[in-house]
Parts: structure tokens; sequence; C-alpha cells
């Protein structure tokens, strides 16, 4: 096991001022646009814990929660919430940020990113330290999360599997 890291070793935010590029027919934020910055940042936060390439092995959860418009600022803020040997789960927040620095929550999604070696296999990460009570807390529901993965990849019709 390489040394454990912190999760504010590899928290990592991204700003976007909204303009036409990113704005769908009702000129609210793209959800695709935003699901690929979703993407890019959590890849990031991995990238900082674990110093190697990652690539994105599932979302497990993504939520829209609010909308955003031409011209908002948002904010999304991606950190650990648990490690295992060769996977990281990253959740990324998403805000609309006022002008006066309100925020407010408009997206919520859960990543599994893996590192991978030069050969593009799974490789070992780093373990996650620990430092709060809220820490703490997402680890366990992050472990249950995995825990409902697995149970519903055993019991998925293979059909759904690509199979
Ligand atoms: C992700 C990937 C590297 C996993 O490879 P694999 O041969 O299944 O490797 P393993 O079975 O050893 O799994 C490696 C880790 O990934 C996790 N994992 C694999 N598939 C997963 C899935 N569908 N959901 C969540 N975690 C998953 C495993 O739990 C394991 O974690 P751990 O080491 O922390 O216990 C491989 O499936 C892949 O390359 N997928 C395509 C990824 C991609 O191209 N993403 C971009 C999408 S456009």
């Amino acid at each position: 096991m390489e040394c454990e890291k912190t999760v504010k070793d590899s928290y990592t935010e991204q700003v976007q001022i909204l303009s036409q590029g990113a704005l769908n027919g009702y000129a609210r934020l793209f959800g695709g646009q935003l699901m690929q910055w979703i993407d890019v940042v959590a890849a990031v936060a991995a990238r900082r814990h674990c110093g190697k390439n990652v690539t994105t092995a599932a979302v497990d959860h993504l939520t829209f929660e609010g909308p955003a418009h031409a011209n908002d600022t948002v904010l999304l803020c991606a950190f650990l919430t648990y490690t295992g040997r060769t996977s990281m789960e990253v959740c990324v927040r998403t805000y609309v940020e006022k002008l006066n620095g309100e925020r407010q929550l408009i997206n919520t999604a859960y990543l599994i990113m893996v590192a991978l070696d030069e050969q593009e296999r799974p490789s070992p990460v780093p373990g996650l330290r620990l430092c709060s009570e809220e820490e703490r807390v997402r680890w366990e529901e992050a472990k249950e999360r995995k825990r409902f993965r697995q149970s519903r990849l055993q019991t998925e019709k293979p059909c759904a599997r690509g199979q």
C-alpha cells in the first residue's frame, strides 16, 4: 500500500461562466455539457490522489437538482469519498454561484475512477486518510453504494451486462 493521502490533497475545483455553446434551446445549461465537466473534474481529483492516469469505470449516481442559465457562474467541486484497491469514488457537487457569493447546489454526482498502469491495467491507489467525522460518514456511505452496485451487478440480467 502506498502512502495514504487526505481528501484535501486532491480536492479540485473547476469554474465556468455559461456562454452560448454550453446552453440548450431554453437558454439553460445543457445536461450533457455538465456531465462532461463533471467527468473531467472527477478525473483530475482522482489523478491528483493516485498520481496515475485514470479511467471512468462508472457513474454511480447523478442528480440534477436545479437549473443554471446563460451568464451564470458555475462551480464544480470534486473530492474523494472512498478508495478501494485500484478504484476511487469521487463526489462532484456543482453549484451556481451568485454575484453575492451565495451558492445554490444544482447537481450531485458520484463517479468510480480506476487508476491505470503503463499497460492500461488497473493499478493500486494510495489509501484515503480520513480527517473528520464528515469524511468518515461519506466513506461509510460510499461503502454502502459499493455493496449496492455489487449486488445489482449479480442480479442484473445478462443482456443488461452486454452479454
Ligand atoms: C474500468 C476497467 C479498467 C476495469 O477493468 P477490469 O478488468 O474490470 O478490472 P477489475 O475487475 O480488476 O476492477 C478494477 C477496479 O474497478 C472496479 N470496477 C470495475 N468495473 C466497475 C464498475 N462497473 N463499477 C464500479 N467499479 C468497477 C472494481 O471494483 C475494481 O475496484 P478495486 O480494485 O478498488 O476493488 C475496465 O472495465 C475498462 O477499461 N472500462 C472502460 C473504461 C472507459 O473506457 N471509460 C471511459 C468511458 S468513455
